[in-house]
Formats: structure tokens, sequence, C-alpha cells
């Protein structure tokens, strides 16, 4: 299984923050907003990732994950000349995926809670189809909306509907087999001159195969795309972090939580750190 984390877009609903970062380095409490899409990937258990960004962001991603070697990952970069839509990833990842199946994160997504068994990649077969992670919110017209038939099976998804006819909506996770490759070479672009995931899950679906994983109550989805939700994800991270004295959304830890990186490769890892609360919370870890 190989990842992608889409980590591009103008972020204008972030200006004047994102005049001149990319969105998915600002800060969400006392780390860049990538380390935690990062670190979804690495709990799912993927280690081959590429990070897809506008070109003159590209090199600082390169310089912040320059160790990441160290971590048993291996990150790829490539470049998105213009946000033209989620779905282009995989026209612009395709070499990367090759033959494999793929599951993509959007740079921006917060998660929480996810259990690693979710996603048990040795059960996809390689035509498996798509999965994808819903999650009930009050505000459901800002996103990818599902609608269920009732007998659980999905209907379809509209994106940003005007009157939602349900409070589930798809989350920035994906998992496709390698047929997206061929599919998105169908998709047009949308209106908004994108060219939609929610487009090409709706292909999914129109064969049936695409399946919904319905997050439990117990697990956190935030989308960071706004000030006001930036700020929620920056108090929750803060939160759980100082009461629990954990890290949620490192790469170190994550790695170290896997066995692909021992004891002793992490001390010396942290030594390279400045002595900080992020440091300090990696030895307490050990
Ligand atoms: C995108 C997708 C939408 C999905 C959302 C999750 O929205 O198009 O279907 O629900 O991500 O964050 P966008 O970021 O383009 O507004």
């Amino acid at each position: 299984m190989k990842g992608i984390i889409l980590a591009g877009g103008f972020g204008t609903r972030l200006y004047p923050m994102t005049t001149n970062i990319s969105k998915q380095l600002l800060p969400i409490y006392d780390k860049p907003m990538i380390y935690y899409s990062l670190s979804t990937l690495m709990r799912l258990k993927i280690r081959d990732i590429l990070i897809i960004s506008s070109k003159e962001f590209i090199n600082i991603y390169k310089n912040i994950f320059k160790y990441s070697y160290k971590l048993g990952i291996k990150i790829s970069y490539l470049s998105q000349n213009y946000p033209n839509g989620i779905a282009e990833s995989f026209i612009i990842g395709k070499d990367f995926i090759g033959k494999d199946n793929v599951t993509l994160i959007l740079g921006d997504n917060f998660f929480y809670g996810l259990n690693s068994g979710i996603l048990k990649f040795e059960e996809f077969k390689k035509n498996f189809g798509a999965k994808i992670f819903a999650y009930k919110v009050n505000e459901p017209q800002n996103y990818g909306v599902i609608n269920i038939y009732k007998n659980n099976k999905i209907k379809n998804i509209i994106e940003k509907p005007k009157k939602p006819n349900s409070n589930y909506v798809a989350t920035g996770l994906y998992v496709y087999d390698n047929n997206v490759i061929k599919k998105v070479t169908k998709l047009k672009p949308s209106k908004r001159g994108e060219l939609e995931i929610t487009d090409l899950n709706n292909l999914y679906i129109k064969e049936k195969k695409l399946e919904a994983i319905f997050l439990q109550s117990g697990s956190v989805w935030l989308d960071a795309g706004t000030s006001q939700d930036l700020l929620k994800a920056s108090q929750f991270v803060q939160t759980v972090q100082d009461r629990q004295k954990i890290l949620i959304g490192s790469p170190e830890e994550t790695a170290y939580f896997n066995n692909w990186v021992s004891k002793n490769k992490l001390k010396g890892i942290i030594s390279h750190m400045p002595e900080n609360e992020y440091s300090k919370h990696l030895i307490n870890l050990l």
C-alpha cells in the first residue's frame, strides 16, 4: 500500500496566514499541520509516502523531513502546478503508485483515535474497490455529503450541497485499488474547475465498489482549513497532550509505536533536537 499526502491549494480560507506559507505548514498547536496526516498514514502502517505540494514549497517539505528515513519511512515529493483538484493526485502520483493500492490523505485533515486495525491491508485484494471514512457532523454542507439508503448502502456523495440530506460526510482519507489510475482519467473538471474526489468516489459507487467505514463517536476528525477549525484542533491537541503526557501527531512517536525505530535509535534522533516540550515528551515516552 502506497500513501499520498496532498498538501496543495491556495489556502484562501486561511488568508492572510497563507500569504507566504503552505497551509499544511501552519501549526496545529505545537507541530506543523502535515505532521498529523503523516502520522495518521504511519499509524495505518504505510511506509512509502508521496507528498504533493505546490512547487514553491516542495523544498521546505524536503527540508522538514530530510531525516525521515531514520524513522523507517520513505518520502517522495512531487509538485502540483495548480490546484486542479484532489483527484489530480492520482495523475501526478501515477508512477509513484505503480501497481499498488493507494491511500490518500488531505494534509489539512486531523484524525485522532483511528484504530490501526481499521485498515487491514493484508485483507485487500488487488481489485477491492474503494474505502472512504464517514463522520457525522453538524454542518455537512461544507463537505462531500454521503446519501445512504435505508439498508445502509451508499446511494451517492454530493459535494457541498446547499440542502444536505444527511449528516454523514466523507473525510479526507480515502483508500483505492489500482484501478484509480484508470478511473481518474475519466473525470471532467467540475463547475469550480477541479477534478473532484467526490466524482471519483461516485464512479466506484456506481460499480458498487465503494465501502464507507463509519468512524465511531470516540474518534475525532477535524478539517483545519479555516481559522476556527485550526484553533479547535490546536486546543484539542493541547488538552489531550497535557492531560495524558502524550504526543499526538508525532512521526517519531508513531515510528517507535510501530517498532520501526529502536529505543536506541530514537534516543539518537532526540539528541539532535533542541531541548523543548516536544523532545521532553519523546524522552518521557522512552
Ligand atoms: C474536500 C472534498 C470533500 C471532503 C473534504 C474533507 O473538500 O472535496 O468531499 O468532505 O475535502 O476535508 P475541500 O477541501 O475541497 O473543500
